[in-house]
């Protein structure tokens, strides 16, 4: 079982990076647009949102089922701890994408708040894959 749930986990990460990525790329585009972005590029938005907010989700479901089921809610090192909180603020602004793109009217840009939250949610993925690496390699 831990083994299907890691490999959910990895599949989470790998759904969480490409809506991330995707995302970004679409931010990028459409600031380098003249006048409005492209409707067709708009569109991507929503849905790399979701494949962005589903990892996440998978990631917490699966992280939390392997972490209660096999390590006992073990805090582990203080590695696992920061791996938590990373994955906690990753979390968080998942689900303050999906809710600000879910709500803005067609064609608005996402809150500037966002725009800075994003890229160092992509940080702290980074940061929460080298510390798991780091405490079960
Ligand atoms: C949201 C961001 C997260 C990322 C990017 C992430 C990434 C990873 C990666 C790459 C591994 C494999 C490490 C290795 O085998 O060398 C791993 C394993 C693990 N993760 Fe996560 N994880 C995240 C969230 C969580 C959460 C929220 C929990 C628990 C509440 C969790 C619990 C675990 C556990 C227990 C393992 C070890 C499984 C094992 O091999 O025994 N993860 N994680």
């Amino acid at each position: 079982m831990l083994t299907f749930m890691k490999i959910l986990h990895f599949f989470g990460l790998m759904l969480g990076a490409a809506g991330g990525m995707g995302g970004m790329m679409v931010a990028i585009q459409a600031k380098r647009s003249d006048g409005a972005p492209p409707q067709g590029l708009l569109a991507l938005r929503p849905r790399f949102t979701l494949i962005t907010l589903i990892g996440v989700v998978l990631l917490w479901l699966t992280g939390l089922w392997m972490w209660l089921v096999q390590y006992d809610g073990a805090l582990m090192s203080t590695a696992f701890v920061l791996k938590l909180l990373a994955a906690g603020f990753i979390l968080v602004v998942a689900v303050l994408g999906f809710v600000a793109v879910k709500r803005a009217s067609p064609g608005t840009p996402p809150p500037a708040y966002l725009q800075k939250l994003g890229p160092l949610a992509g940080l702290a993925s980074y940061l929460a894959v080298a510390l798991a690496v780091y405490v079960f390699a």
